[in-house]
């Protein structure tokens, strides 16, 4: 995790490395710290405004590199902050990610004589390369690389050649931003917006050295690579509040127009069908698959358990949903009747990352949902479907799990159709798509019937979510909404699990928040709302409009507009979003920012 961004130009520094930290600090915001070169270093805990709060006005260097962490090794205290230096203070470096065998390479550095002022595997990197530094900051990083084993993506500049920034990437997310007359390094493409469009993404294995006016790259034995820039569609606005409290806020209310986006020319309305550019050269083999593996984690994981319900329900497609995390260790058979499919909205995630190279290694097709364009596992996996979504700035995702779940109902209906769904349910469903942002903008309209629900809810302790089929996976996205933004404890079962056991936690102080949208299910549902009423737990229940029993079952009752039972879920978790925004707010939390997580977790 952790952001990352250099500069070296004719412009000072500081300003502009620390508004571009400002944009990756939902990358990791425990510590901060920059280097400017011929100005000097500011390290402090917190976020990066306190350290611009400490960066003295007369600093005009022009060239310099910055770091906002996500602590690994060692508390998040100043001596920890990044840069870190080598033993004469010349050589500074920033570091996203963990030196492995930091322990051993720190014990050869302290047989030498050098000494350490922090608890971290980066200064370990910084006092190596200074160590095997002859004059050429290059050759040392190489050296010191050669050394190391692990993951990184590091900035690396001298205080004896400030117009050089060394860049190199081996697990880590850089990208190179393009300028007139100066150049820019940052973890992800968003913060180089205001500069430029022109970028250049590394690769794994790579390493850079950006000067004012050019780039070179080679890899780690030296040898050149030729990479040509590429242009980024994102706009500016997309990155500012425009008048909304929270990012989070923001973005749950983009849902309409990111609908929009992820169907945008995608839709063949008399045809019934998805036309999805990504993967078209792919779907007679998709259509023939016996088995498709979803991977993701976290609020993508829980997109790929709905995902999963479409397939098999309209597609016919045994599917299987893993975490990254267990995927990448686990056993995997090769059998060209099976595809993997990662979902991920940063493209950047270690876990799922692994778990796509892992699915290549042993010969499977892997198939991408992604929103970050260029991001590593959009480029590593074999097709994609590309979200366009927009850049999602609050940790907390909501818009990219709404257009996750669209890209899903997409990818089911193009697999569906090939596999034998009728041409009137495909158009059923292309139709419901059609009209699903103007079914989102209804729920946002009443937001504040939410938010006074919220205000209730958030006296309480705890929380109970619950919902069946395709409303069990929301229940629990809902859940992990609350948990993230709220630190209320929350928990979430499938409807009918919940007399299995923890419907024993249940009573007048703990609620539940009941999914309860008129499908094959609903009477089930009913009967599972009753059962938690006999405890006399307070009820939240979300239903379809029209629903007037709902309110005799429950304390509380929001109706959303019925569609498509495929896409019903994509309107239900609506509410589930706001409803966990307005439980932060209420109870004075950074909601965009919440403590201990980061938005993109490039660590194992
Ligand atoms: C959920 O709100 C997120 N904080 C988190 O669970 C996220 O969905 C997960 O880390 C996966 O991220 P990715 O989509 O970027 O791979
Ligand atoms: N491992 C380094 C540290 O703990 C970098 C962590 C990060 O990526 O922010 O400082």
């Amino acid at each position: 995790m952790c952001g990352i961004f250099g500069y070296v130009g004719q412009r000072p520094a500081a300003p502009i490395i620390l508004d571009g930290l400002r944009a990756l600090e939902y990358r990791g915001y425990d510590s901060a710290g920059v280097y400017v070169a011929g100005s000097g270093v500011v390290k402090a805990t917190g976020p990066v405004d306190i350290v611009a709060s400490l960066v003295p006005k007369t600093w005009t260097g022009t060239s310099g590199i910055g770091h906002t962490r996500w602590a690994t090794h060692g508390p998040p205290t100043e001596r920890n902050a990044h840069p870190h230096s080598d033993m004469s203070d010349s050589l500074w470096i920033v570091h996203n990610g963990i030196i492995e065998n930091y322990q051993a390479l720190k014990e050869g550095l302290l047989m030498q004589g050098v000494q350490f002022s922090s608890d971290t595997d980066t200064e370990v990197l910084a006092k190596l390369i200074g160590s095997l530094y002859r004059g050429d900051v290059r050759e040392a990083v190489l050296a010191a690389l050669s050394l190391v084993e692990g993951a990184y993506g590091i900035a690396v500049m001298s205080e004896h050649d400030p117009y050089r920034l060394v860049v190199a990437r081996q697990g880590s997310p850089l990208v190179i931003g393009l300028g007139t007359g100066e150049n820019f390094v940052a973890s992800d493409a968003a913060p180089l917006l205001i500069h430029t469009k022109d970028v250049v993404y590394l690769t794994d294995g790579e390493v850079a050295v950006i000067d004012r006016q050019s780039y070179s790259i080679t890899n780690r034995a030296g040898k050149a690579h030729t990479r040509l820039p590429e242009r980024i569609e994102w706009s500016v606005e997309t990155l500012q509040k425009n008048g909304y409290a929270h990012f989070m806020e923001k973005e749950i209310f983009e849902a309409p127009s990111v609908v929009e986006n992820t169907i945008r020319g995608r839709l063949l309305l008399e045809r019934g069908r998805a036309k999805l550019g990504g993967i078209e050269a792919h779907l007679p083999h998709l259509a023939s698959l016996e088995r498709l593996l979803i991977v993701g984690c976290g609020s993508a994981y829980y997109a790929g358990q709905v995902g999963r319900i479409m397939l098999e329900e309209y597609g016919g497609l045994p599917v299987e949903v893993e975490l990254g995390s267990e995927f990448r260790y686990k056993r995997i058979f090769a059998h060209d009747k099976t595809a993997v499919l990662a979902i991920t909205q940063s493209g950047e995630t270690a876990d799922t990352l692994t778990s796509v190279r892992r699915a290549k290694e042993a010969g499977l097709l892997t198939l991408g949902i992604v929103n970050v364009v260029g991001s590593t596992i959009a480029r590593e996996t074999d097709a994609g479907i590309y979200n366009h979504a927009g850049p999602e700035v609050a940790v907390a995702s909501t818009k990219a799990f709404i257009s996750q779940l669209t890209a899903l109902a997409l990818l089911t209906l193009a697999v569906a159709r090939e596999r034998g769904l009728s041409l009137q349910d495909g158009q059923a469903i292309a139709q419901g798509l059609q009209e699903l942002p103007a079914a989102l903008q209804t729920v946002l309209d009443r937001a504040a019937e939410i938010k006074a629900i919220a205000a209730t809810y958030a006296t309480y302790r705890d929380a109970m979510f619950i919902g069946r089929k395709l409303h069990a996976p929301i229940a629990y996205e809902g859940a992990l909404k609350l948990k993230e933004v709220t630190y209320l404890h929350a928990e979430a079962y499938a409807g009918g699990e919940l007399k299995h056991g923890s419907i024993a936690l249940l009573d007048p102080s703990f609620p539940v928040v009941a999914l309860a949208p008129r499908d094959a299910v609903y009477e089930k549902m009913i009967s599972n709302i009753e059962e938690v009423r006999a405890r006399q737990a307070p009820v939240f229940a979300i239903g379809t409009a029209g629903d007037h029993d709902l309110s005799r079952v429950a304390n509380d009752v929001f109706l959303v507009p019925s569609v498509h039972p495929l896409l019903q879920p994509i309107v239900t978790v609506l509410p589930l979003q706001l409803f966990a925004y307005y439980v932060g707010v209420a109870r004075g939390l950074n909601v965009d920012r919440p403590r201990n997580l980061a938005k993109s977790v490039t660590v194992e």
